[in-house]
Order: structure tokens, then C-alpha cells, then sequence
């Protein structure tokens, strides 16, 4: 299939950006939208052109490398599909696809397609480790943790930290991701030590670089995790908690 490619081509952070049009002649539907760069990188190669910088890492949608925008939606048009995911079967051969790094103002640009993403790892940073005397390792069934529970812990555990959370969101808001960290977290055992000292030291670096959440709810729809939009209320949750109780336990 042919396709048109509208790639965002910028040098570096000081650089404006702009489109460039390319055409790929020989894609099929069964590639992904990062095998179609992969696929046109090969071709400005051979003519000697500065190939499109992008991320990707597993291409399994475990790492969250990925995230681009494509044709204005944080990872594509499929719903809860990272890039390295999105069939292009889900464009007609001649039709036209539209590639941009994820937009936010905590994201600036680094070069082309690539976005300095690291005000997501300051968030967790700020939430630090858990400071317990752990000892020697216990058995395995000294803590027994309830099923239902660990599977919810494990669903918000899920988070891939690729950030399209924060592109889709008109705020720009990170509460998604802080979120699904703050409750796998709490949920269990290990994780309740420091439990607020946490939510306040990781909630207070999330309002330095992001937005105020509005239940837009966009951040959900393309989440690659599927993490659900009750992240967004335990995020409330923590916040209350912590007030409520005025430490930091
Ligand atoms: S490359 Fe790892 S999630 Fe897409």
C-alpha cells in the first residue's frame, strides 16, 4: 500500500519544526505505524537524508518508548494501543498519515518525533522508596494478600509510563499516571508503609509541570494499560487522606 507521511521534523529544542512529506510505496497493513518510520528511515538513508528520530524499545507495548501522535490522537486511532501496536490496516492504501511527537507543555521536544518525558520520572522520584526494615526474606505466606486485592493492585501496576495520558488531555494533566502509581502502591502491604508521605511528596511534583484534571476523560481512551478513570479519583482519595489526617502515614 502507498501511503503519505506528514512527519514533524525539528533539529532540536530551540528549533520552531515543521512538516516534511515523504511517501512510502511499499507498506502493508499488517506494519505498525513505528515499522512504517523504520520504513521510511531506511529510504532517507539510502539517499542520504537525516533519518526521522523517534523512540521505541520492545515494540511489545510493555516499555511505553513509543507515544507519537498520530493524525492528532496520542498513539493513534486505535483506542488503548500503544504505537508500536497500531495496525496500519487501519488506513486505506493512498490515504495520508500524519506524525508529530506527543504534545504537552511538560513535553518539550528534543528532536523530531523524540520528547523529554522526564517530568513523569521526577513524579515517581519524589515518591521514593519504601524505608522499612525489611530483614531477611519471610515466607512467602507470612503476608497473605487477598486475591481481588492483588489483581487490582496489579491492573493499576500496569502503567506503561508512556505518557499519551497527558498529550490527550486538553489540561495537560497528569493524574492518570499518579494515580494508577498511587494505588497499586496503597493497595498493598508493602507499599502502605509511607503510604502518605508518598501521595503528598508525588502529588505536589505532579502540579509542578502538569494541569488540573476536568474528567475529560480522553486519558483513559488511549491509554495502552487500559488504567481506568477511577486513577483519577484515588489521586482525590490520597490528596483527602492526607489532609484529613495531617501526617504522613
Ligand atoms: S516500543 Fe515499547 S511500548 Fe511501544
Amino acid at each position: 500500500m502507498r501511503l503519505t507521511l506528514e512527519v514533524w521534523r525539528q533539529t532540536d529544542p530551540a528549533d520552531t519544526g515543521r512538516f516534511e512529506t515523504h511517501v512510502v510505496d511499499d507498506a502493508t497493513p499488517e506494519m505498525s505505524v513505528v515499522e512504517l518510520l523504520d520504513r521510511l528511515n531506511e529510504s532517507l538513508v539510502e539517499d542520504g537524508r537525516e533519518p526521522v528520530a523517534f523512540e521505541s524499545d520492545c515494540r511489545e507495548g510493555i516499555c511505553g518508548a513509543c507515544g507519537v501522535t498520530v493524525d492528532d490522537r496520542p498513539h493513534g486511532p486505535q483506542p488503548n494501543t500503544p504505537s508500536c501496536h497500531q495496525r496500519l490496516s487501519s488506513w486505506k492504501d493512498g490515504e495520508t498519515v500524519r506524525l508529530e511527537p506527543l504534545r504537552s507543555g511538560a513535553y518539550p521536544v528534543v528532536r523530531d518525533l523524540v520528547v523529554d518525558r522526564s517530568a513523569l520520572d521526577r513524579i515517581v522520584q519524589a515518591g521514593g522508596h519504601v524505608a522499612i526494615q525489611a530483614g531477611t526474606a519471610p515466607d512467602a505466606d507470612t503476608t497473605p494478600v487477598d486475591h481481588a486485592l492483588a489483581e487490582m493492585a496489579l491492573d493499576f501496576a500496569a502503567c506503561i509510563g508512556c505518557g499519551a495520558c497527558v498529550a490527550a488531555c486538553p489540561n495537560g494533566a497528569a493524574h492518570l499516571f499518579v494515580g494508577s502509581k498511587l494505588t497499586h502502591l496503597a493497595s498493598l502491604p508493602g507499599g502502605r508503609e509511607e503510604r502518605g508521605k508518598r501521595a503528598r511528596a508525588m502529588i505536589a511534583e505532579m502540579e509542578q509541570d502538569f494541569g488540573p484534571c476536568s474528567s475529560f476523560g480522553e486519558c483513559a481512551d488511549v491509554c495502552p494499560a487500559g488504567i481506568p478513570l477511577a486513577a483519577i479519583a484515588a489521586v482525590n482519595r490520597e490528596r483527602m487522606r492526607v489532609v484529613l489526617r495531617g501526617r504522613n502515614d
